[in-house]
């Protein structure tokens, strides 16, 4: 039996979510811009699952909407951007589920830092440059707990520590830190009120190779001692090979495979996907031709008809002009030993029978 990639049948009476495991639900989002020339559908029709405890990596080259759709899960889009259609729910472990398409601004408020995290895309450049270290800590969990400033202080150099950053920094003005220390201090942020979800948006992007190194350990430390649940958006794969547990790729404002990572990366389904692993430059190794994807992406405000990747695809066939693939399990020998299935939308799969039931 083939069922479409729909994630409505989980979430039953009144938004509770049947499924303990589940943290945040995307159903059937989409995030347009309304620009001159037309709307951009940037995000369209994008539903995933996030459990509690992975890390769930968003792949994809530059353009394909990740910063929009991770801009909308805390519902920070803005004007000329907005909303168009689907749910978003949350179920933070202390709370009741939370509809954060609907939910009051109010609530909403209460929710950010202290439940869910976000590090835009460029946080590091975002921190006060009048301000000590220390005093933007307490200014955030202050403005978001009912902790006390000396409350505050006292953890400020327990957190700095969790990244690998001496208490001393503390009394920093941030252009006293390279860009690495303060992306540390942006995670350490955070991170403060131990928030059931992080989403952070290409955090190791701008940064030097052995900074970059830093962050990943750092990340992946964080995950292994605070059990935390991350949503992490990078379009570098050899990023999302060290830190992510199952990986959704994006193209074109949708979800193109989704699965375990090691199943990703030893056998990629969808052309794209195979395509972006093999742009990984391979260090140390011998030198290989890169091969890339070939053409560009499409503009989001004419998307191909068909399968979108139709246009740049080596494997296409009549149908992917035609036809939109959906994102289906695939049943075979390799996903059956993996834990998670592999979800992917190619009409190459679909040609010689995709089945099973979804879980991405
Ligand atoms: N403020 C905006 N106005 C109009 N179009 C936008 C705006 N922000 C992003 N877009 C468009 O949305 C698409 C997805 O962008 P984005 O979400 O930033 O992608 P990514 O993070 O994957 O690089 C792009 O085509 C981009 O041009
Ligand atoms: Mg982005």
């Amino acid at each position: 039996m083939v069922k479409s990639n729909n994630a409505s049948h989980m979430t039953k009476t009144a938004g509770k979510s049947t499924d303990e495991s589940l943290l945040l639900t995307i159903e059937d989002l989409k995030v347009y811009y309304d620009t001159v020339s037309g709307v951009s559908k940037a995000v369209d029709s994008v539903s995933l699952r996030i459990k509690r405890g992975e890390i769930l990596g968003i792949a994809g080259e530059s353009g394909c909407g990740k910063s929009t759709l991770t801009t909308a899960l805390l519902r920070l889009t803005q004007r000329p951007g907005y909303i168009a259609g689907g749910a978003i729910h949350f179920y933070p472990q202390e709370k009741g589920p939370i509809d954060l398409l609907t939910v009051s601004g109010e609530q909403l408020r209460a929710i950010r830092w202290r439940n869910l995290s976000y590090l835009p895309q460029g946080s590091m450049n975002s921190l006060n440059p009048v301000l000590r270290i220390a005093d933007q800590f307490c200014d955030a969990i202050l403005e978001h707990s009912q902790m006390s400033r000396r409350e505050a202080l006292n953890i400020v150099s327990d957190l700095l520590q969790q990244v690998g950053l001496e208490p001393h920094v503390a009394r920093m003005y941030p252009h006293e830190l390279s860009g690495g220390m303060k992306q540390r201090v942006t995670i350490a942020m955070a991170i403060a009120l131990r928030p059931d979800l992080v989403i952070a948006d290409e955090p190791t992007t701008a940064l030097d190779v052995h900074n970059q190194r830093i962050i990943i350990q750092m990340l992946s430390e964080l995950r292994d001692k605070l059990r935390m649940t991350i949503i992490l958006v990078t379009h570098d794969m050899a990023v999302h090979a060290e830190l992510a547990d199952r990986i959704a790729v994006m193209y074109a404002g949708t979800l193109v495979e989704v699965g375990d990572v090691r199943q990703i990366f030893k056998a990629p389904k969808h052309p794209y996907t195979q395509g972006l692993i093999n742009s990984i430059p391979q260090i140390g190794g011998q030198r290989v031709r890169m091969e890339g994807i070939r053409g560009n992406t499409p503009s989001p405000r004419n998307w191909p008809a068909g399968c979108r990747f139709h246009t740049r695809c080596t494997h296409v066939m009549p149908e992917c002009r035609e036809k939109v693939p959906q994102l289906l399990t695939i049943a075979n020998e390799q996903d059956a030993q993996s834990k998670q299935p592999t979800l992917v939308a190619c009409h190459l799969y679909t040609q010689f029978g995709a089945g099973g039931t979804h879980d991405n």
